[in-house]
């Protein structure tokens, strides 16, 4: 009798001890899909997906015990500025609330080491990398730009990313004068598109009407010169911005630029 029980005791600590995904499904599933979320879920969850929560962990941070520290303290106490997904996203979901007090340190070093040895899922990265692809065909084939190098930084996008994080840092003067500089930067753009897109759709008409290539040359100029004028915007842009930022926060935003 007395050897069952013990036996029926060690099992259920061994139970709590090997802790790491039973944790992640009591603590924190509530809210996060433990699973590879499937693409047309991703707008209705109500916290971003433990594949994206890693995503953007790895890219942030190189060393393990960097990030789990960093899951471990953000679950306590998180805030805005630590964190390492895209402010936006952030805003989005609204900050998540500390689980103080439901959780403990202990469970959630367990719950870390689960994370960081479970996600991302092979098939959600397959799935952001499709994503990023049609993200990039499709923002090319609406660009109001002359010139679309991949140096050529969309500065205002960047920025809306990485708005909040302390890491960036950006004073209340800076975002006052950045604020300015992306509201000029949309509207002068979002103009330029509007005239485009029908001067496009009267070219490609004529084409399948299988008219005469030079009864649309005045709509091709013309095209010609509103994309130029998109790009000298889209050059300001990054100009001007560039300007308002110090050199460690041009490092942070564009590391590709050094
Ligand atoms: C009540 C809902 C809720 C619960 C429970 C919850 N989270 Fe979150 N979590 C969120 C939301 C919403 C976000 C997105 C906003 C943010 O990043 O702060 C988030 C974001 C995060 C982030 C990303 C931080 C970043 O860089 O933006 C981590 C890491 C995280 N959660 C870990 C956990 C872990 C581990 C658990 C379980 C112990 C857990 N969460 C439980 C709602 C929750």
């Amino acid at each position: 009798m007395k050897k069952t029980l013990l036996f029926l005791v060690s099992t259920t600590a061994m139970v709590f001890a090997s802790g790491g995904t039973e944790l992640l499904n009591k603590k924190c599933a509530s809210c996060h899909m433990l699973e590879a979320p499937e693409f047309h879920q991703i707008p209705t969850l109500k916290a971003p997906a433990m594949d994206a929560i890693v995503f953007h962990i790895n890219l942030a941070m190189e060393d393990n015990k960097e990030k789990k520290a960093f899951i471990v303290d953000y679950v306590l106490n998180p805030a805005v500025g630590k964190s390492v997904c895209e402010s936006n996203k952030v805003a989005q979901f609204g900050v998540m609330p500390s689980q103080k007090g439901l959780v403990t340190k202990e469970e959630l070093e367990k719950i870390a080491d689960e994370m960081l040895a479970t996600y991302p899922h092979a098939k959600f990265k397959t799935m952001i990398k499709e994503m990023q692809g049609n993200d990039k065909v499709n923002a090319l084939k609406s660009s109001p730009f002359l010139v679309n190098h991949d140096g050529l930084p969309h500065m205002t996008k960047l920025l809306v990313q990485n708005w909040d994080k302390s890491k960036l840092g950006l004073t209340s003067e800076q975002k006052e004068k950045l604020l300015v500089i992306r509201k000029e930067t949309l509207s002068a753009v979002k103009k330029i598109k509007q005239q485009l897109k029908p001067l496009e759709d009267e070219v490609a008409e004529a084409m399948i009407d299988r008219e005469d290539p030079k009864s649309v040359e005045k709509q091709l100029e013309t095209i010609a010169k509103l994309k130029l004028e998109a790009s000298k915007v889209h050059l300001k842009c990054i100009a001007e911005t560039t300007t308002v930022l110090s050199e460690e926060q041009v490092a942070f935003l564009l590391p590709f630029w050094e």
